[in-house]
């Protein structure tokens, strides 16, 4: 880290637990790699405390935003004073700018980084048809960023009908234009498949969806960084399709944020 001076700028991390977080290192490194004098501090916060310390960020002049996680993407929304269409309608933000005058605008960028690196990756999600499992948190940002994107049809399967059919309704009241329904295990018909679920982050894991459904004509995309080679890449590997691996969501992501916040140009 360079040296901090009077006129350093802040950015923050606010979670609960915190020790686990990366997002400082990378975005610290980012802006060594740009020659920003500031500094990106973890803040661990707890739930009881989020209200009186997100009223203090707004007096502090020389902080410039902060990303927001678990468990707070929820609770942050309200504490903003404007956010996203998108953001709202997800339910969640992950980023926010401190503009000058201590007001605070939200965004939601876990699903943005997803699609920004589909593109990265050479896969274009425009006018596409995708199977998407999973329906949580990771899931809800995903489908509704491949919504904007201009998918023609989401098909979105998950364990829980429930929350499927949750998320469907708002897809559909926001993005009218895609055709949004609930699948089975099965992905045939599709031409992207997208693994939203946490599955195949531990070793045993049950597959997400019926891989004997991939064919060699489809992408198969990840969110699960670690292993880089989950067992459904594997199993799409072996059937001949495209594979897009989970890290590229991630790395997209932290440009993404470090653009929203006014870390980097
Ligand atoms: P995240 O914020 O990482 O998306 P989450 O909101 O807890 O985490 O969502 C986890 C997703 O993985 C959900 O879609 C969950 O399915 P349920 O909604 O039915 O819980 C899915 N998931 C987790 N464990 C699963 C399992 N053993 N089988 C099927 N789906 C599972």
């Amino acid at each position: 880290m360079a040296e901090t001076t009077g006129r350093t700028a802040i950015w923050g991390i606010l979670a609960d637990p915190i020790h686990h977080v990366k997002t400082p290192q990378a975005l610290n490194a980012l802006m060594e790699e740009h020659g920003v004098d500031g500094v990106m501090i973890p803040f661990h916060v707890g739930s009881g405390g989020l209200d009186s310390l997100v009223a203090g960020l707004r007096s502090m002049h020389n902080l410039k935003g902060f990303v927001v996680t678990v468990p707070h993407k929820t609770a942050i929304v309200d504490l903003c004073d404007e956010v996203s269409e998108q953001a709202q309608a997800i339910g969640a933000v992950n980023t926010v700018r401190r503009e000058d005058d201590g007001s605070l605008v939200g965004e939601m960028l876990d699903g943005a980084g997803f699609v920004a690196g589909l593109r990265q990756g050479g896969v274009e999600p425009r006018e596409r048809s995708v199977y998407l499992a999973g329906a949580g948190g990771a899931a809800n940002a995903i489908a509704f960023a491949l919504a904007q994107a201009g998918v023609s049809r989401l098909t979105v399967a998950n364990r829980t009908r429930s929350k499927s059919e949750d998320l469907r309704q708002r897809l559909a009241k926001h993005y009218p234009a895609v055709s949004v329904e609930i699948g089975s295990p099965d992905p045939s018909g599709h031409e992207i498949v997208v693994n939203a679920t946490s599955l195949g982050l531990r070793e045993g894991d049950p597959l997400p969806l019926d891989v004997n459904g991939l064919s060699s004509s489809q992408v198969v995309a990840e969110i699960i960084m670690q292993p880089e080679t989950t067992a459904l890449l594997a199993a799409a590997k072996e059937r001949g399709c495209r594979t897009h691996p989970g890290r590229p969501m991630l790395t997209c992501q932290l440009e993404l944020m470090a653009k929203f916040m006014r870390m980097i140009p």
